[in-house]
């Protein structure tokens, strides 16, 4: 399947989980067979020279997991709080909707490591400073952030200055 035909099944919802929010569910992409191959193969194919990855909680897992086996790849999993036995460092951020902490396992990241973030949306931008933040706690290198989509109007970029960004798609 072309890229485009995968992407073109993100499904827009309004007023979900609140008034006046758009939602992209990017569920039709993961129960598409062929669709989940084209976006995980664009998401892999965007990965220069890295070392692991981090996925984010909940729904950078379907992803980062994806593509770490088709790169032969490991895949940490940074983690909403609380679910984590062991943790290595937390950051606090603040998502479109809510504020939260995202943690991650101690000890799987080495220093020096180079590492892309893997997550289905950019937003705000949050999420995926938290995530960075984390990585670099670890004392690795932030090699790039890897989304299916960008949102360009709620500005992630802006909190992401001087972060290499792969966008599979940006409205
Ligand atoms: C969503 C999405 C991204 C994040 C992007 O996660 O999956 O991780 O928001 O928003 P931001 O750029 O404004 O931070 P959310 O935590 O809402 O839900 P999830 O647990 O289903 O991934
Ligand atoms: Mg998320």
């Amino acid at each position: 399947m072309e890229l485009t035909d995968a992407l073109a099944l993100i499904r827009r919802v309004p007023d979900f989980p609140e008034p006046g929010v758009l939602f992209q569910d990017i569920t039709p992409v993961l129960g598409d067979p062929a669709a989940f191959r084209a976006v995980v193969d664009a998401m892999a194919a965007t990965l220069e020279d890295v070392d692991t990855l981090v996925a984010v909680d909940a729904r950078g897992f379907f992803f980062g997991a994806a593509v770490a086996y088709s790169r032969g790849l490991g895949v940490v999993p940074v983690r909403k709080a609380g679910k984590l036995p062991v943790v290595g460092g937390h950051a606090s951020y603040s998502l479109e909707y809510g504020t939260a902490q995202l943690e991650i396992p101690a000890d799987l990241i080495k220093p020096g490591q180079r590492v892309a973030v893997i997550d289905d949306v950019l937003a705000t931008g949050g999420t995926a400073a938290a995530a960075c933040e984390l990585v670099e706690h670890a004392k690795a290198e932030v090699a790039g952030i890897t989304v299916l989509m960008e949102i360009g109007a709620l500005g992630g970029r802006r909190r992401l200055v001087g972060r290499k960004i792969h966008a599979l798609l940006t409205v």
